[in-house]
């Protein structure tokens, strides 16, 4: 049967939009079982301005707190060269750069242009590349942006083949805002296999509108083979503005399993990461 693998970025892109401040022993004890659920990738930190983003304040403890386990790869966001040594000192195995296809959200997110975003990654890629750790690159709002509305997918395309020519060994297409429909995302990716092929290439779904699962679905049908995904559907993005979480980890790994790809997660355990990341998140509801 057919491998799907799905990355876990809950720990990142989960708790990251979280308004109450998650203690450090609950993000621990979060990745700790999620190391038990089977994912090769976890997305577990990200070394950004603790003024921008301050529920990522403790990545570096959150890496010195949790226990690796072997075979699975511990990755965090790095957005400039200081982002990348501060997780290379946190033993991060893989660290991921992260662009826009849209200058709106490309301002709100790193404060400035995606020009410059390229330019701020080229150090990271050279001192990563020196150091032999593999860089993802992400693109947000691949389809509409809540800056600048409906984005080309000529530009998508563009954004993929600069973080291609930066070196990025996969490109993750962040869907941000969570409401685009399967037909959007066939012709975004239409347009960005042009540049890199379907097996260096992920998906990573919001999912406010419900409809996730068509668009992996939409994916799978171009020959995507790696999803991103949070368990519990946590999250959401803190320069997106009313954009949901991430598509749940479990319910994309019981969609895939119905159509008879094999994903080597324990959907037991999911579910107990699911209950306990829903757990934090209405915890701070509540303060
Ligand atoms: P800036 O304000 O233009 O830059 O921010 P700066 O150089 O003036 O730095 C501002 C302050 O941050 C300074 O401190 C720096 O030292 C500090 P101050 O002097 O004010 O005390 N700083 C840092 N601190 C810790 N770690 C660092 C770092 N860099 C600077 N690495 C910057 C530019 C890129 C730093 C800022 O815009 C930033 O941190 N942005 C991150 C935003 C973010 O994390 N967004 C969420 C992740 S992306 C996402 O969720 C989308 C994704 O899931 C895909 C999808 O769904 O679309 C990946
Ligand atoms: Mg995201």
């Amino acid at each position: 049967m057919a491998r799907v693998d799905i990355v876990e970025v809950g720990p990142r892109d989960g708790l990251q939009n979280e308004a109450r401040l998650i203690p450090l022993a609950d993000k621990i004890a979060l990745v700790d079982l999620l190391s038990q659920a089977g994912f090769t990738r976890i997305e577990v930190a990200s070394f950004v301005s603790p003024g921008w983003v301050p529920q990522m304040a403790d990545s570096a403890a959150v890496l010195a707190g949790i226990a690796r386990r072997p075979g699975v790869c511990y990755s965090a966001l790095t957005p400039n060269l200081r982002g990348y040594h501060d997780a290379r000192a946190a033993r991060v195995d893989a660290v991921a750069v992260f662009a826009a296809a849209s200058e709106g959200f490309s301002k709100a997110n790193l404060n400035c242009t995606i020009a410059e975003s390229i330019d701020r990654f080229r150090p990271v890629m050279a001192a990563a590349h020196a150091d032999g750790i593999p860089v993802r690159g992400y693109v947000s709002v691949v389809t509409d942006c809540h800056f600048d509305g409906p984005v080309a997918a000529a530009a998508v395309a563009r954004v993929v083949a600069a973080l291609r020519d930066l070196g990025c060994v996969e490109v993750s297409l962040g869907e941000t805002l969570g409401r685009a429909r399967p037909a959007q995302v066939a012709a975004m990716l239409a347009a960005v296999l042009d540049e890199l092929p379907p097996d260096r290439l992920a998906g990573h779904f919001h999912d406010t509108a419900g409809g996730a699962l068509d668009n992996i679905d939409a994916a799978l049908d171009m020959g995507l083979r790696v999803f991103d995904a949070a368990v519990g559907g946590l999250g959401g993005c803190p320069y997106a503005p009313g954009a949901a979480g991430n598509v749940a980890t479990e319910r994309v790994a019981a969609h895939l399993a119905a159509r008879g790809f094999v994903t080597g997660l324990d959907a037991a355990v999911l579910a107990r990461a699911a209950a306990m990341a829903t757990a934090m998140r209405t915890r701070g509801a509540d303060a």
